[in-house]
């Protein structure tokens, strides 16, 4: 059964080995301890993100993310429950079948299968007659028959409604072609969005069609390149082009080439260096940082040699630093970008220029000094802020080198920009320590019963000893949402005879209330060790808060009780709850 198939991943993993792969782990105590990759954590003293190795879990006192090593992974990629297991499973290499591309390809399976159809009519078309030019055109820029196979470069013609008609013949409806772009309508005229261009299907980071890019290669007063339009299925913010292919280079190779148009990447690929991608003049989205993030290996920019490829390898670049990727820069000369680079100066100088690609931070440095104007205070001053943010961001040994480099070029004092960063982390620490008094001022606004309730919790999540000790002596929780988390562990423990934590998280995977829920539990609990007389101690500290509770409520209701009966019990009740009170009292 499934969920077996799975509990068994989970216990095949060890959480502290999966999250070593992904971010550098400090063993203390029994735990391990990092900074937090969920939030800012800036220069953390004290590192906030512990994971257990007993427990099986990880959390985060300052930003509330916790959960099994599943948790993680669907955290850290951003990515579905499913696909978190599968990368675990490949990960201790137990075989588990998931298919990621179920979801989406059955709500829109009509739409793919059109896209299919249309990439192998346009394909069919370049090995016609029409075709003989745009084949001759692509064989002039390097692009050969195993090439036009492997990127399945096709054609569209002159004829305005050939792929129209060719799909309505299949039996596709006008609706579906409608949906994926391929057609445009003026009022009943229907007629083919790409006209006599050659045409580059684009396909998402799955390998699937979902759009394509069309080049005109004869007449040059068009738009040299007409894209699909935003469909169900095409969303630029997710298109990596080439990244179905290139990934698994990409990890060969540890690194990641990432181009500004299409054509270089193929003329790359066809070249040889086939770990490239395309960002087809856009810049990086969250979802592109995401999946950058995920191949967790050094990213290198390198666009077009133009002023516009500069903006953007700025931009972008900064974007996968700040998302704490490892980013490399590589700038041309001489020629217009890779593809007129490879065939101006050949390949290997290419690869040359790829292997000597600066940092990030030293691009950006040597970008600064070049574009400031050291006469000017505003200016200076300017540098100054940009070099300390940049510094914050690398180890004490690079800071140093960064900083005798600016003293041998620069007429910049070191001693102003270490004075600059220092600034910059004591208002940071700042910033810290007032989210750290906001943190606790809120804590102490929260009821004790509350605190109580979630400390216990988190023992009835760790083992069926605790929960009988629970059920004898208080047996239910006052709140709904505490009572919904103890029927689930009741429920779980049922139908495994025990409850582990790092399995009931799995178990209630996808219910957000409850596993925010969990997440507090052991937040309340931070690095405490499970302690049998802790957990006794809280259980009568929870009885004597009820008792409270109680009481308060007893005391408005005798004082609202018109019925002179019910007010003699409730009186009754009301010194029976006081007696309680001084019992728990004396033992304290
Ligand atoms: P480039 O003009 O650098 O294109 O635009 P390129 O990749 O070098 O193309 P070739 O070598 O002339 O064939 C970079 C990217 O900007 C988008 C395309 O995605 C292109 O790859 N672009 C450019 C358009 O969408 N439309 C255009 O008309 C031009
Ligand atoms: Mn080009």
């Amino acid at each position: 059964m499934r969920n077996e198939e799975i509990e068994a991943i989970r216990q095949a993993a060890n959480i502290v080995d999966i999250i070593s792969d992904y971010i550098p782990l400090t063993k203390k105590g029994n735990n391990y301890v990092a900074p937090c990759p969920f939030h800012k954590s800036g220069q953390e003293r004290t590192p906030s993100f512990t994971v257990s190795k007993d427990k099986q879990i990880f959390n985060c006192f300052a930003c509330n993310k916790g959960g099994n090593v599943f948790s993680f992974i669907m955290d850290y990629q951003g990515v579905g429950f499913l696909e978190a297991v599968k990368t675990v499973a490949d990960k201790v290499g137990i075989d588990f079948k998931y298919n990621n591309k179920n979801a989406k390809s059955e709500t829109y399976k009509k739409e793919f299968e059109t896209m299919d159809l249309a990439c192998k009519f346009y394909l069919n078309n370049l090995n016609t007659k029409n075709g003989v030019e745009a084949k001759k055109y692509l064989l002039d820029r390097g692009i050969d028959d195993e090439i036009i196979k492997e990127f399945e470069i096709g054609l569209s013609t002159q004829n305005r409604t050939s792929l129209y008609d060719f799909l309505t013949k299949q039996g596709v409806d006008l609706q579906t072609i409608d949906n994926i772009g391929l057609v445009n309508k003026n009022g009943v005229d229907v007629y083919d969005t790409f006209l006599n261009r050659i045409m580059i299907p684009i396909k998402n980071i799955n390998g699937q069609v979902v759009g394509f890019t069309g080049r005109i290669y004869h007449n040059e007063d068009q738009a040299k390149y007409v894209n699909s339009k935003e469909t169900v299925i095409f969303k630029k913010s997710e298109i990596i082009f080439n990244f179905d292919k290139a990934k698994n280079y990409a990890k060969q190779e540890k690194q990641i080439i990432v181009v500004e148009g299409n054509m270089d990447a193929i003329k790359m690929f066809a070249s040889g260096i086939k770990n490239v991608v395309a960002l087809q003049g856009t810049s990086l989205t969250k979802f592109h940082l995401d999946v950058f993030k995920k191949l967790n290996i050094p990213v290198i920019v390198m666009l077009d040699n133009d002023a516009a490829g500069l903006n953007a390898t700025l931009k972008n670049g900064e974007l996968l630093h700040n998302y704490g990727i490892e980013t490399k820069v590589v700038r041309l000369t001489g020629y217009k970008d890779p593809d007129e680079y490879i065939r101006g100066n050949g390949v290997e100088a290419l690869i040359s220029n790829i292997n000597n690609a600066t940092t990030f931070v030293d691009f950006k440095i040597n970008y600064l000094i070049s574009n400031t104007n050291f006469n000017s205070s505003i200016d200076v001053a300017d540098f100054i802020k940009e070099v300390a943010k940049l510094l914050k961001s690398v180890d004490a040994v690079t800071q140093d080198v960064i900083l005798s480099k600016l003293e041998n070029n620069t007429t910049v004092s070191v001693e102003i920009i270490k004075n600059e960063l220092r600034n910059n982390l004591v208002s940071e620490k700042r910033i810290d320590s007032l989210d750290q008094k906001r943190r606790t001022n809120i804590s102490k606004k929260r009821s004790k019963y509350d605190i109580l309730c979630k400390k216990i919790l988190f023992y009835l999540l760790n083992g069926v000893k605790y929960i009988n000790v629970f059920r004898q002596e208080i047996g239910y929780f006052e709140e709904k949402k505490e009572r919904e988390l103890f029927n689930e562990i009741n429920y779980f423990y049922k139908n495994n005879q025990d409850v582990f934590l790092a399995d009931f998280i799995t178990h209630i995977n996808g219910n957000q209330e409850l596993s925010e829920m969990v997440n507090e539990c052991l937040n309340e609990n931070n690095d405490e060790e499970l302690n049998y007389d802790s957990f006794i101690e809280y259980i009568s500290l929870m009885k004597k808060e009820m008792n409270k509770i109680e009481l308060e409520k007893t005391k408005k209701q005798v004082k609202s009780e018109m019925d002179i009966d019910a007010k003699v019990k409730l009186i009754e009740k009301l010194a029976k709850l006081k007696k309680g009170c001084v019992d728990n009292e004396k033992g304290d």
